[in-house]
């Protein structure tokens, strides 16, 4: 409509205007990704957002996406301008991981190489000797179990069970768990297999264990959008946010999605498969970040002493993933 014309025509002006990049997770609402497509920015998983920001020559980067990510982007990028359409864009993992009692468990547990998932505060990145996303965490525990290292991992269990299954190595877990991806439900997931008997399944790996059990891939958002261009079912049944059918059907035109189910009796529900922080990125919050006066309610910013100790384990990563 209209007025969702006119904030897209003025959030373009303004970012030339701001020397400014809009990059945008993939579970932003498909206008979102769209614009950042348009504008020359970037929609990708949190792995490639942290890269893209990095690399990229502007000087403001607006963050669409949840509170994690802008601080990535900020250690990552000291000298740029980081804004967000709203910092109330939180995690539940992030939430549910405040630094103190992880430092505590971290401290009990002096002999373990600590091991954090990036959807983590500036703090308790600071604390880990590794930052993972989970489109790499596999081959990071993978590398560190053959050098023998016992691991704490923090905060999302699901994701952190299952990577101890794929590598058998020995992991204390943090018990996070992300609001959106808990919801999925393996009975109901079943019963939808048997109405789409050659569907194939597509996991997020921060989903329960019976969910994952039932996957025919499970992995990150943007290895999941590959594996539905390259697997040959005509079908796909995904248990991730909704927010990924865009770039999914955008590589893959002619397959049909179905969203997993998140309630029972096969039956979606609409407030679930969809962050509820990640929907907070509308248009108009964009376009607020960047005409502020008063950015606090949009830009980021990390104690330079946090920054600098956060910035080791998430270099280890970004060097290991190279
Ligand atoms: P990816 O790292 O797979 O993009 O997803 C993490 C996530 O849940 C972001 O909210
Ligand atoms: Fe966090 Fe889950 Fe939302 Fe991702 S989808 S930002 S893990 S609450």
């Amino acid at each position: 409509d209209l007025e969702k014309a006119n904030y897209k025509a003025r959030i373009k002006q303004l970012l030339v205007e701001r020397d400014a990049v809009l990059v945008a997770h993939y579970y932003t609402d498909p206008e979102i990704q769209a614009l950042a497509e348009e504008t020359g920015g970037c929609v990708s998983d949190s792995l490639e957002m942290a890269r893209f920001g990095r690399d990229h020559p502007a000087k403001t980067l607006i963050v669409a996406g949840v509170k994690f990510m802008g601080e990535t982007s900020k250690i990552l990028s000291p000298e740029k301008t980081v804004l967000m359409p709203t910092l109330d864009a939180t995690c539940s993992l992030d939430i549910g991981c405040p630094i103190d009692t992880f430092s505590k468990f971290c401290d009990a547990h002096p002999d373990h190489t600590v091991v954090v998932y990036a959807n983590t505060s500036a703090a308790v990145k600071a604390r880990a000797d590794w930052v993972v996303t989970s489109s790499i965490a596999l081959e990071i525990v993978e590398h560190l179990d053959s050098q023998g290292k016992k691991i704490i991992w923090g905060p999302d269990r699901h994701l952190g069970s299952y990577i101890a299954k794929q590598t058998g190595a020995e992991m204390l877990m943090w018990q996070g768990d992300c609001i959106v991806h808990d919801e999925f439900k393996a009975k109901a997931l079943r019963e939808l297999k048997i109405k789409h008997p050659d569907a194939a399944i597509l996991v997020h790996p921060e989903s329960p264990a019976s969910v994952v059990e039932l996957a025919d891939a499970v992995g990150s958002t943007s290895q999941l959008i590959k594996a539905a261009q390259t697997m040959i079912n005509d079908t796909f049944i995904v248990a991730t946010d909704r927010g990924i059918f865009y770039k999914m059907q955008q590589g893959a035109p002619d397959k049909i999605l179905i969203e997993a189910p998140t309630g029972g009796n096969g039956a979606t529900c609409r407030s679930c498969a969809h962050c509820p922080w990640m929907a907070m990125n509308g248009l108009q919050a964009i376009e607020a970040s960047l005409t502020a006066t008063d950015t606090s309610p949009h830009e980021i910013f990390v104690d330079d002493d946090l920054r600098e100790a956060a910035l080791v384990p998430l270099d280890r990563m970004l060097n290991f993933a190279q």
